[in-house]
């Protein structure tokens, strides 16, 4: 048996013994980037660093990332999907020696010091070649060279060995994924790594990040500085190695099945094991966004309306399985006992994680009674139909796939909660009809997200870099008026405006919203250039820079200062001189939370 913190340790020490640095597990919201909701792998903190920029801690690092993907949130409940996972992953900045990459991934994993795999049982898939990038005869030469069976090396296209952020816009490039073979019968003559049937497993992933897109839709172009980026899911990994069938037969998530198994009135199942892994999976993913750095709670919108769906959607199959929602609480220790280690600060927020999922789970109780009144002035309208029907007119017991969409999307009420009241009172669901008002609804938000990731990534736009500039002058400013207690508790910026959250015990005035825009146009009307030095944590204290220093590992941080207004640690980019923003405007002062407050300017 390997459990999950044995391979972050031998990761660890592999990567240290080959000279890569480790750097900080990042919080689950990304800084500074419109483009996602969440951390979705271990690349996405180091993007900037990836399109050029310096990185403190040098050009070969390595960590272990926590991650939140909910693209595949349909799956969870199968054997090896998961929103939230944790990523091991090691780069190569401003190179790309596949070769050597390529060695160190077959060493790691064959070598009886680590993980010990059976070569003949890996396969690899490569890169076949299109207009854009050539066939990756390097990789599969080395592959082979190292030991791995010629039969076993699979060329793909661009669908599957092409890596890029899921927007569609930043650092990417042609991949080798890395498989083991469970032992399993392949399913069809066709079946080949890549196939979902379970004989074949993905555990590693090497990016040749060579090439950047820049707007969505646009084609990918070299990228001046080539990069190398790895990675490795931890719960996979863990499942492979330990020859288990699920990753939640595991680790951690045995334990919380068990805990569940043992309080609910239906045992774990075939029939109730999908509830019991998307209970400990959805759980586990509102617990690490709830205790994170951010301190996301549940709301209609951004992250904080993921939470709310991943925690009601909980609640939803603790009441198929007849788990009183009470237990949430004690599987929240028990996850938080058993990360505490890695993630201090899920102990500091204990108590409010389990307030907030008490709180939410009473808001969808509420939800749902008001549901029930719904519910029945559906019915109670089909019964009058009846009533009033013309002459020939046959009226069914059918509620539409409208009025069921209806009552998921307005007072969260599952699909098959309404199918199973509706059953008892006689009546069925247009189940087409309602699929058919969701999907429209999906393609609805997919556009709208859509725009918003319209103007390209945030970090590689200048216009993101004047705001990101904008924001360091305007907390100065903050400190100045109302004193250094004042830090930041936020910040996301779009191409087309800033957002910063600050901790504020009072509503600004608008004498205090004008004098804060007037220190920041004064400093933009200086024509201030903008500079970055590489300071060891102390030299950057002892400069009196600000900004947050708990980097445990990377001996050297990133200091921007803006003449003697401010000087921060920061990873950039940020704009070279303050003549370049032109004219600084709050468009809105706001509170964000009880103490915080958000405010929202633009350049003009
Ligand atoms: N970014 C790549 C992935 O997520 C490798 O880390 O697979």
């Amino acid at each position: 048996m390997i459990t999950d913190k044995q391979l972050k340790a031998l990761w660890a020490d592999f990567f240290t013994k080959h000279g890569f640095k480790q750097i900080q597990n990042s919080s689950l919201i990304p800084e500074n980037d419109p483009t996602v909701l969440f951390t979705t792998a271990g690349m996405h903190p180091l993007v900037p660093y990836l399109l050029g920029e310096s990185h403190p801690a040098g050009k070969k690092l390595f960590d272990v990332q926590r991650c939140i993907r909910t693209g595949d949130i349909d799956d969870v409940g199968d054997y090896n999907h998961n929103t939230f996972f944790e990523m091991l992953g090691n780069w190569f900045l401003g190179s790309c020696p596949k070769d050597e990459m390529i060695r160190l991934s077959y060493e790691f994993l064959t070598s009886k010091d680590y993980l010990g795999l059976d070569p003949k049982r890996l396969s690899v898939t490569v890169f076949e070649g299109d207009e854009i990038a050539p066939r990756d005869e390097v990789t599969a030469k080395t592959w082979q060279e190292c030991g791995i069976l010629k039969e076993n090396i699979y060329f793909n296209s661009k669908e599957d060995n092409w890596w890029g952020l899921g927007s569609g816009i930043g650092p990417c490039g042609p991949d080798t994924e890395m498989f083991y073979d469970s032992g399993k019968e392949k399913c069809s003559p066709t079946c080949r790594p890549g196939c979902h049937c379970g004989k074949y497993n993905e555990i590693w992933n090497d990016v040749f990040m060579q090439y950047k897109v820049e707007n969505v839709g646009e084609k990918a172009k070299l990228l001046d500085n080539p990069n190398i980026d790895t990675g490795m899911g931890v719960e996979r990994t863990v499942c492979v190695l330990n020859g288990a069938k699920s990753s939640y037969d595991v680790g951690i998530f045995k334990d919380v099945i068990d805990f569940m198994d043992s309080k609910a009135e239906l045992k774990n199942t075939d029939e109730t094991v999908r509830s019991y892994r998307i209970l400990a999976d959805h759980l586990r993913s509102s617990i690490f966004i709830l205790g994170d750095e951010k301190a996301i709670t549940p709301s209609n919108i951004g992250q904080g309306y993921i939470l709310r769906r991943f925690i009601r959607r909980s609640v939803n199959h603790a009441r198929k399985i007849g788990l009183d929602t009470k237990y949430f609480a004690d599987i929240a220790d028990l996850y938080i006992n058993y990360y505490l280690d890695d993630y201090e600060i899920l102990a500091k927020n204990r108590e409010l994680i389990k307030r907030e999922l008490e709180i939410e789970v009473e808001k969808f109780a509420k939800a749902i009674e008001q549901g029930y009144k719904e519910f029945e002035k559906v019915i109670n309208g089909i019964e009058r139909h009846k009533q009033f029907a013309k002459e020939g007119e046959i009226v069914e017991n059918i509620i539409s796939g409208k009025a069921a969409f209806r009552l998921f999307d307005t007072f969260g009420f599952p699909i098959e909660l309404t199918e199973e009241i509706a059953k008892e009172r006689g009546y069925k669901v247009d189940r087409e009809g309602y699929n058919e008002a969701y999907k429209a609804h999906q393609e609805e938000s997919r556009t709208a997200s859509a725009g918003t990731f319209k103007g390209g990534l945030a970090d590689s736009s200048y216009e993101n870099a004047k705001l990101h500039t904008a924001t360091h002058i305007m907390l100065a400013g903050l400190k100045k008026m109302f004193g250094n207690q004042v830090v930041q508790k936020g910040s996301n910026i779009t191409p087309e405006r800033l957002r910063f959250d600050f901790n504020l015990d009072h509503k600004m005035t608008e004498n205090e919203i004008k004098t804060l825009e007037d220190f920041v146009n004064n400093v933009i009307e200086q024509k201030i250039d903008v500079t970055c030095e590489e300071l060891t944590l102390e030299e950057a204290k002892a400069s009196g820079a600000h900004g947050i220093f708990d980097s445990k590992y990377g001996d050297k941080v990133k200091v921007y200062f803006i003449g003697d207004v401010d000087r921060q640690i920061c990873g950039g980019p940020h704009a070279k001189n303050t003549g370049d923003l032109h004219h600084f405007k709050i468009i809105k002062e706001e509170s964000s939370s009880s103490g915080i407050r958000r405010i929202k300017a633009i350049l003009d």
